[in-house]
């Protein structure tokens, strides 16, 4: 007998196996808004430090439930976006990029995660060039795609191809809203049977010559709808399987479930204040 679910799941879908991750992440004991440097941000609007640790916790508790093995970095008093770890490096085969923030108010922040991947064994490269880690750079497979134009310096893009010796492709980003690329490019799947690897975007948040090449290279992508875009829905992250999602993006969970992958939606109402959602919040660990 089909199930309700089942029925929900194209025959076409791929099957979608489950990697284990390793992920760092920032409890956010002193999260709040204070100053606005992204359009999310209104100071003059009330935060909820313990609802926002609240729900932090799920998140981290929904992690553990899918067995990925997550680090902790200690918060720092006076720095309420450390909670935003993607922000903090950029982490492949073991080699740890800083990031060096474009806001004053952030950048004691670049330090601070150098030192922890320092004492956890990583092998750190300081930054030279403007950059905001896993928020603008995302591994899909043997590529890297590199967020430019509210953030990270497009010179940061020639550093990360040096370092990694990885092809690095560059996209504009043109949507204020869509600061970072991890709000509008989701990673999915990069298993060796998804080819270039599956993704989901948000077509507004690129310049044209940016959507061609995505066109081109991820002609199966998710393509996800402008209000599930508007409350973050595109900041989740994946195991390949189980897609962490906000639990507001319906249609984004509709259409994954339609792919083949397993939608959790986390309630992050309280960090979206500042601008982030599941994915800010998580920094990947390839060692
Ligand atoms: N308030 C933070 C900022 O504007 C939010 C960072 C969100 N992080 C992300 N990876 N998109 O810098």
């Amino acid at each position: 007998m089909t199930t309700n679910l089942d029925a929900l799941v194209s025959p076409e879908a791929p099957v979608r196996t489950p990697v284990k991750r390793t992920i760092l992440m920032c409890k956010p004991s002193y999260f709040t808004v204070v100053y606005r440097i992204n359009p999310w941000m209104d100071p003059a609007v009330p935060t909820d430090t313990s609802l926002a640790v609240a729900q932090w916790q799920t998140l981290y508790d929904t992690y553990i439930g899918l067995g990925f093995d997550v680090h902790l970095i200690d918060p720092i008093d006076g720095l309420p976006d450390m909670v935003y770890a993607a922000n903090g490096g950029f982490v492949i085969d073991n080699i740890a990029y800083g990031a060096a923030f474009t806001y004053e108010q952030r950048q004691p922040e670049g330090p601070a995660y150098m030192d922890w991947f320092r004492d956890n064994g990583f092998d750190v490269r300081a930054p030279k060039e403007i950059n905001e880690g896993e928020g603008d750079f995302l591994l899909v497979g043997d590529v890297i795609l590199a967020g430019t134009g509210f953030r990270s310096a497009s010179h940061s893009h020639e550093e990360v191809s040096a370092i990694y010796g990885r092809p690095v492709i560059t996209l504009n980003l043109v949507n204020p809203n869509f600061y970072h690329l991890d709000t509008a490019i989701a990673v999915l799947d990069t298993s060796p049977g998804s080819g270039n690897g599956h993704i989901a975007y948000l077509p507004s948040a690129f310049d044209e010559p940016s959507l061609a090449i995505l066109r081109e290279r991820y002609p199966d992508a998710v393509i996800v709808t402008e209000e599930d875009a508007a409350i973050l829905g595109l900041n989740s992250y994946s195991d390949g399987y189980n897609v962490v999602i906000a639990a507001r993006a319906k249609d984004f969970e509709r259409q994954l479930r339609e792919r083949g992958y397993n939608p959790i939606g986390v309630d992050l109402s309280e960090l979206l204040l500042g601008g982030g959602g599941v994915k800010c919040c998580t920094l990947e660990l390839r060692r």
